[in-house]
């Protein structure tokens, strides 16, 4: 008795873990979010678009202008284990990002504050990657680099966290943090977009990579 009750917790427990991964991969919980945005023409359109002339269309069907600014800095302290990459590089049609910071660049079309079209109202972190009125990218949580468990010992190792929600983006043989390892830009069940919420728990944000 007690090992069927088991069996059925575990698998329970199975059904919940999968479809919260399965949620995570779903895209049209974006409808009715902030990020459907009309003004854009709405939906999947006011980031991607089926067909395009420009070879921006080479980055997940991209259909947004690319941030121009040349840099946004990086977060640095003295402790610090490894060194995040730059994401800036005035970016066009013809002069791609490249790799993994793709996945963060792509958010500071519309996040830096300064690419056209605005579409962010100034009560919602306009400033968050604003180089000019906000510091950049050099006051937010480090982006754009490798997650190394072993240059730093406080961090869960890589299995452990890839069986959480937050998501690592492979670059090479590497597995890198983007702004889009925290934020699911297509789902606002968990307000801000947050992949898990940033509770006060072990199992919350921070501590999905923090020990
Ligand atoms: C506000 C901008 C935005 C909107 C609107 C949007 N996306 Fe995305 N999409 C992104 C960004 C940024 C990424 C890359 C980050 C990531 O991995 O989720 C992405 C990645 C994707 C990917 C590839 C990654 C994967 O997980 O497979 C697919 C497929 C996709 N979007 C489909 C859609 C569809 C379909 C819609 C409409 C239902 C949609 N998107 C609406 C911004 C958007
Ligand atoms: C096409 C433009 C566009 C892109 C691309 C985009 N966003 Fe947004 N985002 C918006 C708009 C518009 C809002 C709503 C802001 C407002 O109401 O002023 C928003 C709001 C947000 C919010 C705040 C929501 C809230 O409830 O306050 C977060 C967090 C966010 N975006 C993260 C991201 C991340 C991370 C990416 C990339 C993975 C991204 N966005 C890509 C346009 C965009
Ligand atoms: C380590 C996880 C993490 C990363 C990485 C991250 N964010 Fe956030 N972001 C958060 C959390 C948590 C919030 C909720 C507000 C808070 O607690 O500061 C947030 C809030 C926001 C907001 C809403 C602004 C507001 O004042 O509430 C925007 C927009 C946003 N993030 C965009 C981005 C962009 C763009 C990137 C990449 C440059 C990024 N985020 C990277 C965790 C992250
Ligand atoms: C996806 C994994 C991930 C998540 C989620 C995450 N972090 Fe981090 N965080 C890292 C990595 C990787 C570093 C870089 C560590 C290093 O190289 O020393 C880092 C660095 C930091 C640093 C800078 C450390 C220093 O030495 O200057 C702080 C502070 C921090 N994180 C706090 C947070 C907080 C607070 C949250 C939740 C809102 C959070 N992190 C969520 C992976 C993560």
């Amino acid at each position: 008795m007690q090992r069927k009750l088991f069996a059925t917790v575990s698998l329970l427990a199975l059904i919940t873990g999968l479809s919260g991964v399965l949620m995570a991969q779903t895209k049209t919980t974006v409808f009715g979010t902030d990020h459907d945005i009309a003004s854009l023409g709405g939906g999947c359109k006011g980031c991607h678009v089926a067909h395009q002339s420009s070879a921006k269309g080479e980055m997940l069907l991209w259909t947004q202008a690319l941030p121009t600014t040349a840099t946004f800095g990086v977060y640095t302290t003295p402790t610090m284990n490894t060194t995040p990459t730059e994401v800036g590089g005035n970016y066009s049609a013809s002069n791609l990002p490249t790799g993994a910071k793709m996945y963060t660049v792509l958010c500071l079309s519309c996040h830096d504050g300064i690419t056209t079209p605005s579409v962010i109202g100034a009560a919602d972190g306009a400033a968050i990657a604003n180089p000019t009125s906000s510091d950049g990218l050099k006051n937010d949580h480090p982006v754009n680099l490798v997650y190394n468990p072993t240059a730093d010992a406080g961090l869960e190792s890589l299995a452990t966290v890839q069986a959480t929600n937050v998501k690592l983006y492979t670059s090479g043989t590497d597995q890198t943090m983007q702004c889009a390892s925290c934020h699911n830009v297509h789902d606002n069940t968990i307000p801000k977009f947050l992949r898990v919420a940033n509770s006060n728990a072990k199992a919350g944000l921070c501590g999905s990579c923090h020990k």
